[in-house]
């Protein structure tokens, strides 16, 4: 049977999310419904992908029976709110990265999930992607010796995305796009713990922040250093190094179609579309919406790559950042 997928927004990542639901064999995935703000945005975003239903509220979604998961791609500070709504009508959700706006908002929402009992995934599509697999399965092969240094960054001109730069609407290199290179340390070194966080950076003239490099230490002298800008674009790659080889993922870290394993390279082809896509490799979306199928088909309530407690240690080291940075200081 079907997984049938309702959609919370109808904006750019949501666009994106069902033209790479719709690369996959309709008999596993269906967009069924969307709900917006606004009916006529619905009706024209149902319209455009063939959804059979649209709604005019976030809470019509949350109360229609036939749906298995809720897929929401709002910007981040609504996150909380509407994931609880949907927890609250026994919804799975699978929420957009970053989960929410800090860590007693993610504590919340992990929480909430464990005692509705649902299934919750924070959305970094990354992980789902062959190149992460096949990193994973290196890491666990040791392949590279004991990892020592992990670099990742990405930077791009955002400064005229309002979502990136506005105060209100969640805005800044970190929540936007540094929560990625996190990520990515964080599965290199395997989940654990940093000893410590250090972070230097710029704020944008709006207040939020702009530049942002993060060094995470770990037990056995290990680094890694993340860099994440909104006003200039940089190599956006990321390396593994261990004591036994290297790992090198060429452009784009957060969405890769090429690895590069002690100097060979491999590519990847991603899935096609003629359909209009708003952001790089996002049909590779797919890899991530297959894994929660499968997530759900085995009753799991959350994901074993991409775990609640792993989404819990991601907000807290931005916790920390964003004190250390100044703009931040809700700490628990
Ligand atoms: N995985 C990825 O590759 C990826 C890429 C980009 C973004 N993202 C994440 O996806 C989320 C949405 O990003 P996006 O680029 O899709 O954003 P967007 O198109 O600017 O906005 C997404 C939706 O947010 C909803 N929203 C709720 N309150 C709003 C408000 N006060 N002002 C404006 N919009 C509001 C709107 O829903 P309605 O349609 O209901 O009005 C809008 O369509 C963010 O959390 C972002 O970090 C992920």
């Amino acid at each position: 049977m079907a997984t049938k997928w309702g959609i919370c927004s109808a904006g750019k990542i949501s666009n994106d999310f069902v033209v790479a639901l719709q690369t996959l064999p309709a008999q596993d995935h269906q967009a069924v419904a969307v709900a917006a703000r606004y009916l006529s945005r619905a009706k024209e975003f149902a319209k455009s992908h063939n959804i059979p239903k649209a709604y005019g509220t976030y809470e019509e979604l949350a109360e229609d029976p036939d749906i298995d998961i809720v897929y929401v791609g709002a910007i981040h500070p609504a996150h909380r709110d509407l994931v609880l709504l949907f927890f609250n009508h026994g919804k799975n959700v699978l929420c957009e990265k970053p989960m929410a706006m800090n860590l007693t908002e993610v504590k919340e929402l992990t929480s909430a999930a464990r005692k509705h009992n649902v299934f919750f995934m924070e959305a970094f599509w990354s992980r789902f992607f062959p190149v992460y697999e096949e990193i994973r399965s290196l890491l666990d092969q040791k392949v590279l010796g004991e990892v020592k240094v992990v670099r990742a960054e990405f930077g791009a001109n955002l400064v005229g995305v309002p979502r990136a730069v506005e105060k209100e609407l969640g805005g800044g290199a970190l929540l936007d796009i540094g929560c990625y290179g996190i990520q990515f340390a964080s599965m290199a070194f395997n989940g654990e713990n940093p000893e410590s966080v250090t972070a230097n950076g710029f704020l944008h003239d709006t207040g939020v922040d702009e530049t942002v490099t993060i060094i995470l230490q770990y037990p056995g002298k290990c680094q890694a250093i993340i860099t994440s800008t909104i006003v200039t674009e940089l190599p956006n790659q990321a390396v593994i190094s261990g004591t036994q080889g290297m790992i090198q993922i060429p452009s784009y870290m957060w969405s890769p179609t090429s690895l590069i394993v002690n100097g060979k390279e491999t590519k990847y082809t991603l899935p096609t579309t003629t359909k209009h896509l708003h952001f790089k490799n996002s049909t590779g979306l797919s890899y991530e919406a297959e894994h929660v199928r499968q997530c759900l088909l085995k009753g799991l309530k959350e994901s074993p790559i991409m775990s609640l407690a792993e989404s819990e240690l991601l907000a807290s080291i931005m916790e920390e950042v964003y004190i250390q940075l100044g703009i931040y200081k809700n700490k628990e």
